[in-house]
């Protein structure tokens, strides 16, 4: 097996047994990361650039804390404080970063496929950190790394994914990574909020949340994404929270065991309460660890250009 991709851009391009690769080698960046001292030189002599035209805290964070613990140069470049607010395009940008010797682009933006675009016109591999309501790949692994912990294995594992179905790239970046992996997968929220024909990728489809949720080994919630919704897609988020919240009695429709998921940001009190949140149950701050090990992982292999084996550490 050998990881042979320049990008990174989506779960949707990758095979099981790719996806089972990134994985496995996440493992181990992990205990990498759980060390005192996390510094090694895979990543040296390598630069990695984070352009982030969206606002993140653990994505670009995480990216960046794994190029440093890894020994590259990582420099960040917002929109704002770049010449993207004087009108230059994004290919010229990327072009630009490429120009300058960087090995990795990492790019969050809120049009699809923008991460796409970038990387037919740089030599740099790119990695998608979240591209408009399409695909954010690094989250759903560091999603499947916690629940391969928790769970031993992803293959017949029921996973209700609950909230704001439409507008999150999580999910499907998800849907595709699990049901590769032989899990179950049911999304389950406000009709208004569900994709028409979503069953189409696989999944069973409900318009509410406990529906989605019964006997569920992982609930996943997510975040209500206020900055793309048009208004009138749901009443009002006390209503939201009234009758798709995830709290601690909604939580008793999945297996007695089961673990709860959130990419974060959450917004409390309305996908999620704070009682649920503070259950042992609730992974949410080891998602954000795990997504350290995914980022070290996912910036080692394709800086190995083809050149990763099953022996490869
Ligand atoms: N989960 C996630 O993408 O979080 P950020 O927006 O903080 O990067």
């Amino acid at each position: 097996m050998q990881f042979q991709h320049k990008d990174l851009l989506g779960l949707k391009e990758l095979t099981r047994e790719e996806i089972l690769f990134i994985l496995n080698h996440a493992e181990k960046m992990k205990y990498i990361l759980m060390q005192n001292s996390k510094k090694t030189p895979h990543l040296q002599g390598k630069s990695i650039v984070t352009l982030f035209y969206e606002n993140s805290t653990r994505t670009r964070m995480s990216f960046e804390l794994a190029s440093k613990y890894m020994s590259a140069s990582a420099a960040n470049i917002s929109a704002n404080g770049s010449s993207v607010a004087k009108g230059e395009t994004l290919i010229d940008t990327a072009r630009t970063l490429d120009r300058m010797g960087t090995d990795v682009i990492i790019i969050r933006h809120s049009a699809s496929g923008a991460p796409h675009l970038v990387a037919k016109n740089v030599k740099a591999s790119v990695v998608n950190a979240g591209d408009g309501m399409n695909e954010h790949p690094t989250q759903a692994l560091l999603d499947m790394l916690t629940i391969m912990e928790h769970k031993g294995k992803i293959e017949g594992l029921k996973v209700a994914i609950v909230g704001d179905i439409a507008h999150s790239r999580v999910v499907r970046s998800n849907i595709y990574g699990l049901t590769k992996l032989g899990a179950e997968v049911a999304v389950g929220g406000p009709a208004t909020l569900m994709p028409p024909e979503i069953e189409k990728l696989g999944v069973s489809a409900y318009q509410s949340v406990h529906e989605a949720m019964i006997d569920a080994d992982v609930v996943m919630g997510l975040r209500i994404q206020q900055e793309r919704q048009k208004s009138g897609l749901i009443p009002s988020l006390r209503e939201y929270h009234r009758f798709f919240g995830v709290d601690e009695q909604r939580m008793k429709f999945a297996k007695p065991d089961a673990i709860l998921l959130h990419p974060g940001p959450v917004n409390r009190g309305i996908e999620l309460t704070s009682g649920v949140l503070g259950l042992e149950k609730s992974l949410v701050e080891e998602q954000v660890t795990n997504g350290v090990a995914v980022r070290m992982a996912v910036l080692n292999l394709l800086t190995r250009g083809g050149r990763c084996s099953e022996n490869f550490d």
